[in-house]
């Protein structure tokens, strides 16, 4: 049996992209798996410039067009998301960085602090060990970021609750 009621946040940059495209796959795949009451997720980004903004566009049309809705505006990621949150997925190596010195601020003594983890650790295609920043470039971008999220959360799934069975 799976855990039950894992939280799982993903973390890029903005949290406009990349992170919540992670999480509306993760919980696509999740129900899919009729898992889906046994995960909380959410995302937010080591920036704050997008706070308050709903998904990119071009991530929401990418997210539709393979059927995932995405929810949510972003937020900048919190100290107390480190204690609230079992696991904590990081969309690139910069981002990691910057969740590792926050996670240290918080320690304080406290035994039970959020797994940071690298997303791409769980994309058995990985060449690269980041997932690419996709703002700056072209609807392409978003479908191969989508792809590579879709790989590595199904990685990420199998870890958290076992391998997928028909
Ligand atoms: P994300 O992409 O980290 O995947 O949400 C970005 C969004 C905004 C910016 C950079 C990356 N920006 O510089 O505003």
């Amino acid at each position: 049996m799976p855990h039950t009621n894992t939280s799982v946040l993903f973390v890029c940059l903005g949290n406009i992209c990349r992170s919540p495209l992670g999480e509306g796959i993760f919980a696509a795949l999740a129900t899919e798996r009729g898992l889906a009451g046994h995960f909380h997720v959410d995302s937010a980004g080591t920036a704050a410039y997008h706070t308050g903004e709903p998904p990119d566009s071009r991530s929401i049309a990418v997210a539709a067009a393979h059927g995932v809705p995405l929810t949510g505006y972003a937020r900048q990621v919190t100290p107390r998301d480190m204690e609230r949150f079992d696991v904590i997925v990081a969309m690139d190596r910069s981002n990691r960085r910057s969740l590792q010195r926050l996670r240290q601020r918080v320690r304080r003594g406290r035994g039970d602090l959020a797994d940071i983890v690298l997303m791409r650790d769980y994309d058995p295609g990985a060449r690269d060990p980041d997932v690419p920043d996709p703002y700056y470039g072209g609807p392409d971008g978003f479908e191969q970021v989508y792809r590579i999220l879709e790989r590595a959360c199904g990685g990420l799934l199998d870890d958290l609750a076992g391998p997928a069975r028909d």
